[in-house]
């Protein structure tokens, strides 16, 4: 069976993109006892694959040059070796950059039934649950908090933010230009929105945050997270999931925390 993937051929130097990679063929093996073939449906693309892509130790080794490039991806079952799969299976798992992975049994989950990818992708997978537990293990969330979170128009952040007024919560978001701004409010909630590119974020906290910052979901990091830390609140606590402004390609080095 013919199968094709994302070859990463290049480290990224600012941005990851498309000259990082090459469109290849790439073996498939057989399917021995307690593995399976998936079909890939669908990939997660996530700002974590630039980290993997970049020749760092961070809590997962670099991809190897010359190897598909790693993923997260919903796939169905096309062929099973594995009793605790059948052909027709939604499932998700690590199988990469490509049309079709050959993965042992055991590193894939299912999902529940009735849910589309997209809404799997959208709401559970890594993206949900770092979300719910960052903000409520985590961050130790209880009503009637005044909660902050950064990159709020963002996939970890827009659920942040709906998950705490869920809860109760008084929740700010913090995201670049209007159009986002409008999004979280009208849309999703969001009590108050801070357009970072447009406003002094730290004016803008003191005016919304009297009382502190309870809890502070940060995506950022750099000056953001600097202005919301010089307004925590008495116990407050700062849930570290990204310093995405140092991650990014300003700052390439092997320092960056996940
Ligand atoms: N710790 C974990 O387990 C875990 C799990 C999932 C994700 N994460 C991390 O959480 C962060 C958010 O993930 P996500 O999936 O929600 O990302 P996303 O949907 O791609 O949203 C990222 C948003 O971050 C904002 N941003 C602010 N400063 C930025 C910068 N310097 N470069 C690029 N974007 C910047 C941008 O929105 P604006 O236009 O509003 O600035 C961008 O749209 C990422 O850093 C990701 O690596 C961590």
């Amino acid at each position: 069976m013919t199968n094709h993937g994302w070859i990463l051929e290049r480290r990224p130097v600012e941005k990851l993109d498309a000259d990082c990679f090459a469109w290849r063929e790439v073996a498939l093996p057989a399917v021995e006892p307690g593995s399976v073939r998936v079909k890939t449906l669908m990939l997660s693309l996530d700002p974590t694959n630039r980290i993997w892509a970049s020749p760092v130790e961070s809590y997962l080794p670099p991809v190897p040059l010359g190897e598909v490039m790693r993923g997260i991806a919903v796939g169905v079952v096309e062929e099973s070796a594995d009793p605790r799969w059948k052909a027709g299976d939604l499932v998700q798992g690590m199988l990469g950059w490509q049309e079709r992975a050959v993965v042992p049994g055991a590193s894939i989950i299912g999902l529940p039934p009735g849910l589309t990818p997209e809404q799997w992708f959208a709401v559970f997978s890594h993206i949900g649950l770092t979300a719910y537990f960052g903000l409520l293990d985590v961050g130790k969330a209880k009503a009637g908090e005044t909660l902050v979170v950064s990159a709020a128009a963002g996939a970890v952040g827009s659920l942040v933010g709906q998950i705490g007024k869920n809860i109760g919560m008084r929740v700010v978001g913090i995201a670049g230009g209007a159009e986002k701004c409008r999004w979280i409010t009208e849309e999703l909630g969001f009590d108050a929105a801070i357009d970072y590119k447009n406003e002094d974020v730290g004016q803008r906290l003191r005016e919304l945050c009297p009382a502190g910052i309870d809890v502070d979901f940060e995506n950022v990091g750099g000056e953001i997270l600097d202005a919301c830390l010089g307004r925590l609140a008495l116990r407050g606590r700062v849930v570290l999931c990204a310093r995405r402004a140092e991650e990014s390609g300003e700052r390439a080095d092997a320092t960056r925390p996940h």
